[in-house]
């Protein structure tokens, strides 16, 4: 797993500015609290990138969203909660476990009937797919990030919003010792967006969950 090294002030501020702009509902808490309670690792986005990810969802008009790993549907919901009107999510977890929970949240949340949970490798159900997607979050096996952009150029279409999680794990992109962590994956990935299939960056962040970022992408 990720070592966070969060330094006390940036979860401070985190803390701030999740209960004066973000304003998580009692439906966020749950699937926070319901980890902990399961026994789930606390690697779920931070508050205040869920709620970039409903904005980002909102603004880009999607109605019909793919997510590569769900854990409590955390981030589901936030996105879930942002479709237009008749749309829908698909979100991929390999581990029933997970997915169990992630379903009894989404239901407490009341988002079931716009939201499929599939279980399994997401490897073998996104090829059961069928696009275009308008948005793709993924958040899964950091090895298979640029497996898991190569489908959502195939799943996608021109426009499609693609966001990548944890594209700077704790800065150790540069690491020499980086192979004994996901960085390779995460590197793949960067280089597949810098390519020819993207228009893409990456913003840096900092908070609980330490010196980490996420790449925002369009489907070119
Ligand atoms: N997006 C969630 C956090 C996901 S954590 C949130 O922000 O709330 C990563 C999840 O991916 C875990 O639940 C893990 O079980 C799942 N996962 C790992 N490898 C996977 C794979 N190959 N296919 C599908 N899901 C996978
Ligand atoms: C891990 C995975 C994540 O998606 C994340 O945001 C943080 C940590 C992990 O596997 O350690
Ligand atoms: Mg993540």
């Amino acid at each position: 797993m990720i070592e966070h090294n969060a330094r006390p002030e940036w979860t401070d501020v985190e803390r701030w500015l999740t209960t004066t702009v973000v304003k998580p509902g009692p439906e966020h808490e749950r699937a926070l609290t319901t980890a902990v309670e399961r026994g789930m690792p606390p690697i779920e986005v931070q508050p205040t990138a869920g709620k970039l990810l409903n904005l980002l969802v909102r603004l880009s008009g999607a109605r019909r969203v793919l997510e590569i790993g769900t854990l409590a549907g955390f981030s589901t919901i936030w996105m879930a909660q942002a479709l237009a009107n008749g749309g829908h999510l698909d979100t991929l977890e390999y581990l029933p476990e997970h997915a169990a929970v992630a379903r009894e949240n989404l239901e407490a949340a009341g988002l079931s009937d716009r939201v499929d949970v599939h279980v399994g490798p997401a490897l073998e159900s996104l090829p059961t797919l069928q696009g275009p997607y308008d948005f793709v979050f993924i958040d899964a096996d950091k090895q298979n990030d640029a497996n898991y952009l190569e489908w959502a150029v195939r799943l996608g279409r021109p426009g499609t919003v693609v966001v990548v999680d944890n594209a700077v794990w704790e800065g150790s992109l540069l690491d020499p010792s980086r192979d004994e962590t996901n960085a390779p994956g995460i590197v793949a990935a960067l280089e597949l967006l810098g390519g020819p299939l993207f228009d893409a960056t990456v913003v840096q962040t900092v908070g609980s969950k330490g010196w980490d970022g996420f790449a925002l992408a369009v489907v070119r």
